[in-house]
């Protein structure tokens, strides 16, 4: 049973730790729901896992709450409230985030070229499949090569600031096929879920809105095979799916933290089970947060994570880099 003070501190370390330095307005906001009785009671009329600041916060602006100040936002949400209750129970996050292309692509174009062949994509957790073309944005490393797709990308260039020695590609890989699972898999075609989508991106990320928007145009042009289903039931007959003159990657980012830890242990002994096995060949690229990573080597003990705020690049179980959570860094290990 969460408590109205766990909440309170749940939106305070949201302000003082995610939100800090990255989004003045929803630091604003979040420090003052954790001192402001009423909306906490709100909150407290739904299920814990359901009381997260960003699906709060995604709620309140998917139904329009006015970007200001603190007094808006609580007028707004209080004379809402039943239709926010609603969001946040019919809703979940499901932040789709091309900009993380940018910290998987030196491992994928490696990949590609170690086994030569053209890549399978597998995203378990892939929202509306907006990380499942790699290959049709163009990216800008600083410092490092800008790349692009023959004939170009409508989608503005993916920044990505550098350190340590990235095996940075000079050319982008080819996707044969690509395909995504997900509980609820989001529709780029659907004007409620991309208004969904749009309300999660963080009000002062005006280049992410256009990204998104620009990614969704790519998803809508050329759909992936999106399986509706937990990724543990739906891995392996998918994985079956693949064509066989493609290497097959699986990949999730910001998903483990949505499984319990009897389903992240399942999933990892799947995957490793699937890298090592004497079948296909099938590489694994792990892009998650801290929380999800106890016991897996190259994280950083949880405090210190946690300060540090960075997510960590995994490849076939073995830590190679630390990323921006979005993509807009990567340093190598
Ligand atoms: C934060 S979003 C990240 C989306 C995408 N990977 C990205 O980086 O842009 C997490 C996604 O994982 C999905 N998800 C959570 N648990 C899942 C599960 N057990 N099986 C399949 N998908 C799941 C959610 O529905 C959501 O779309």
């Amino acid at each position: 049973m969460t408590t109205a003070a766990e909440t309170a501190g749940r939106y305070r370390r949201f302000a003082e730790v995610e939100a800090r330095g990255y989004s003045p307005r929803y630091e604003a906001w979040c420090l003052s729901i954790s001192t402001d009785g009423e909306i906490l009671d709100l909150l407290g009329t739904l299920p814990s896992p359901r009381r997260q600041p960003n699906l709060f916060l995604g709620a309140a602006r998917y139904l329009g709450v006015p970007i200001g100040d603190y007094a808006g936002f609580r007028s707004f949400v209080l004379d809402h409230r039943d239709d926010v209750r609603q969001v946040m129970l019919q809703r979940s996050t499901q932040t789709n985030e091309a900009g993380r292309c940018a910290v998987l692509l030196p491992s994928l174009a490696a990949i590609s070229t170690e086994e030569g062949r053209p890549l399978a994509l597998i995203e378990v957790g892939a929202s509306a499949g907006a990380c499942l073309y790699p290959d049709r944005y163009a990216y800008a490393y600083a410092p490092g090569p800008a790349l692009q797709p023959l004939g170009g990308s409508t989608v503005p260039a993916i920044e990505c600031s550098v350190s340590g020695d990235v095996p940075l590609p000079a050319t982008l890989p080819q996707v044969l096929w690509r395909a995504g699972i997900d509980l609820h898999p989001l529709d780029a075609g659907d004007d409620d879920d991309v208004r969904w989508l749009e309300a999660l991106v963080w009000p002062e990320h005006s280049a992410r809105a256009e990204r998104l928007r620009a990614a969704l145009d790519v998803v809508r042009a050329d759909p992936p095979l999106l399986v509706r289903g937990d990724l543990n039931e739906q891995l392996l007959p998918l994985v079956e799916q693949a064509p066989p003159d493609a290497v097959v990657v699986v990949f999730h980012s910001a998903v483990l933290a949505y499984l319990d830890a009897p389903g992240r242990d399942r999933f990892r002994s799947t995957m490793l089970d699937l890298v090592r096995g004497r079948g296909r060949a099938v590489h694994w690229l792990s892009h998650e947060g801290h929380g999800t990573l106890a016991g897996v080597s190259g994280a950083l003990a949880k405090e210190a994570q946690e300060r540090d705020g960075r997510f960590l690049l995994q490849h076939n179980g073995h830590a190679i880099a630390r990323t921006g959570p979005h993509g807009q860094s990567i340093e190598w290990l």
